[in-house]
């Protein structure tokens, strides 16, 4: 797998309801609201301040450069213009000795149900099989996480083991690039 992957120059991308865009210091309000909420933060250690997002956010810039990818604002229109509703992207990542592309998301709670976290997460696949050399997309799933499971096989994802990842154990889901070729056939 070569790296960066050039990801972030791919956007922003256009799906049916969103716009996938490199996230910027102009969505931290908005996204320091979505990860301050104890409902979406459930299955993470806990919500996050105010200076953890903003450091979550220089992080995702730091990726965007140094790796060509990291997680994407996903922006709706709705009747007030745009807002940005979640971050759905792929994250270079090294865990169990190997570097890997891993599928992450997080959308605000009041989106949730209409298929559009779905929607994102098919986006950021097609994109990594499409547009880099990646040999597999993986997501790291607390086994309580029932919504993001679905999400992930929704996005053509399958379970394949479990790790210890941020002192939590997490399912292993995993979709690899032969196995995206045979979905796009059918
Ligand atoms: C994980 C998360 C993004 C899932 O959100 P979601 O809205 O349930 O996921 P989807 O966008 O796939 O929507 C699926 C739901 O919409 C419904 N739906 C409606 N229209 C749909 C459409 N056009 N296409 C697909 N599903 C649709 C589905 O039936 C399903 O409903 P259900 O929950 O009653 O079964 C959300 O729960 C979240 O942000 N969680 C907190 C952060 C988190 O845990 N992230 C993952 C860490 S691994």
């Amino acid at each position: 797998m070569q790296t960066p992957l050039g990801l972030i120059a791919r956007l922003p991308i256009r799906t049916g309801r969103l716009t996938l865009q490199p996230l910027g210091d102009e969505h931290l309000p908005a996204l320091a609201a979505l990860l301050a909420d104890p409902v979406v933060m459930r299955y993470f250690p806990r919500p996050m301040t105010l200076p953890e997002s903003s450091i979550w956010l220089q992080r995702n810039l730091e990726r965007y450069r140094h790796d060509g990818s990291g997680l994407f604002a996903v922006v709706r229109q709705d009747a007030d213009g745009a807002r940005l509703i979640g971050d759905c992207g792929l994250v270079v990542r090294s865990f169990g000795g190997r570097t890997r592309v891993e599928l992450g998301y997080h959308f605000a709670r009041d989106v949730w149900g209409q298929g559009l976290a779905t929607e994102a997460a098919r986006a950021c696949v097609a994109l990594a099989f499409e547009a880099s050399d990646v040999p597999a997309v993986v997501a790291l799933i607390r086994p309580e996480n029932r919504p993001s499971q679905g999400v992930a096989r929704r996005a053509g994802l399958q379970p394949r083991g479990a790790v210890l990842h941020i002192g939590l154990v997490h399912d292993v889901w995993h979709i690899t690039r032969e196995a995206f070729a045979q979905l796009a056939l059918q």
